[in-house]
């Protein structure tokens, strides 16, 4: 089978990192979310991926080139020049779709859940109808494109971030699709939500798939952050062997086992720590991604963060509120920061106690 994963869009929402990599390759725990989707499509039998990139596809290609070598599936860029909005970028691939009458997958590029690839295959086989969406129940609808389906799954309406309440099932931001699909969609900037899905649903063509187990776009870093603790409390079911359980681990920790980890550290709940990461003595931190080469020092305090890459973070320092690091960024010692986002390259000498951004 084939997915067409959407790679494009600038990631404003999850800045700074997105400043230093593109958002399909930020890590979520200790892989580029990506990754997590490309080896789940992988498992279901996908053996070809269209990545519709607009935005620093160079990047994009030298690292997932390598990894699709590993999972022996061929990896296609399809490259836009402008960006072609959410359907857009399936017409450009057309070509590439319209080689085989089999449906295929269509994914946002920033979604992580216990991806339900082959039982949806199976039920949008069995519907017989042109698209699938897959849905599910969140608190804050109107962040989301919101589904009404009847009791049979057939979609009446869909609703792209409707400003008054209609459902609390929403878009989940995968699809199964025929290739047909493709005669309402023309090469140029189109939205999917706004103007193909509402015709499917019109057309009786759309059916709605309803997701088990969590689902989050880890888009921004408040959500990044919820989506991580759902991601260790689901692997302590499945995969309890994965997770961390050193000294001073409290709750669901992924750890690296290239990082190190001083002693008397409080780790956890809820941290996951990426390679070559350096935690030295008498730490805490609780629900927190320190990524790849970042050193922590010592008796420093960390809870609601996102820490980039080769940051260091300097000793007896306090970090909270959603702080995000960008990459490179030295926090000198005994500073405080509360919701900080700091752009890369930064050195932090003064403390920061209200939300803002660090330029
Ligand atoms: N190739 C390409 N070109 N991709 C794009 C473009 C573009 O011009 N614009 C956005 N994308 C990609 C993004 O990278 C992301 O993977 C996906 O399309 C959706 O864009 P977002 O910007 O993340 O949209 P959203 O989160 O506000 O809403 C979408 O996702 C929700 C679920 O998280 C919609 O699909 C909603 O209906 C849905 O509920
Ligand atoms: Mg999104």
């Amino acid at each position: 089978m084939r997915a067409l994963i959407l790679v494009g869009g600038y990631g404003t929402r999850l800045r700074p990192l997105t400043l230093s990599r593109p958002k399909p390759l930020v890590e979520f725990a200790n892989k580029p979310i990506l990754l997590h989707q490309i080896e789940a499509l992988v498992k279901a039998g996908v053996t070809k991926v269209i990545l519709a990139v607009s935005y620093r596809a160079e990047q994009m290609e030298e690292e997932l080139s390598q990894e699709a070598r590993k999972l022996g599936i061929s990896v296609i860029f399809s490259h836009e020049t402008e960006p072609l909005g959410t359907a857009g970028p399936l017409a450009l691939a057309s070509d590439i779709i319209k080689q085989s009458s089999e449906p295929f997958f269509v994914l946002n590029s920033d979604i992580i859940c216990e991806f339900p690839f082959k039982e949806l295959a199976d039920y949008h086989r069995v519907h017989g109808k042109e698209g699938t969406i897959v849905v599910t129940k969140v608190k804050e609808p109107s962040k989301y494109g919101v589904v009404v389906y009847d009791e049979k799954g057939c979609v009446e309406r869909f609703v792209e971030k409707p400003q008054e309440f209609i459902s609390n099932k929403i878009n989940a931001g995968l699809y199964i699709l025929n290739p047909s699909v493709l005669n309402r969609i023309e090469l140029k900037p189109t939205s999917i939500e706004k103007e193909v899905f509402p015709g499917m649903a019109g057309d009786g063509e759309l059916y709605a798939f309803e997701l088990e187990g969590f689902w989050m776009d880890v888009g921004q870093p408040k959500d990044f952050l919820t989506g991580m603790c759902l991601y260790l409390k689901s692997l302590r079911q499945k995969a309890a062997d994965l997770l961390y359980n050193g000294p001073g681990t409290v709750g669901n920790v992924l750890v690296d086992p290239t990082a190190k980890i001083g002693t008397g550290c409080q780790i956890g709940p809820d941290v996951t720590i990426g390679p070559g990461v350096v935690v030295e003595d008498g730490v805490c931190i609780k629900r927190c991604t320190i990524l790849r080469n970042t050193v922590i020092k010592s008796h420093s305090w960390l809870e609601n963060c996102i820490i980039g890459w080769r940051c260091v973070v300097g000793r007896w320092v306090r970090l909270e509120g959603i702080t995000v690091l960008g990459e490179d960024v030295i926090v000198k010692d005994e500073i405080y920061i509360n919701g900080g986002q700091v752009l890369p390259n930064k050195s932090i000498a003064a403390s920061v106690p209200e939300p803002q951004i660090i330029m």
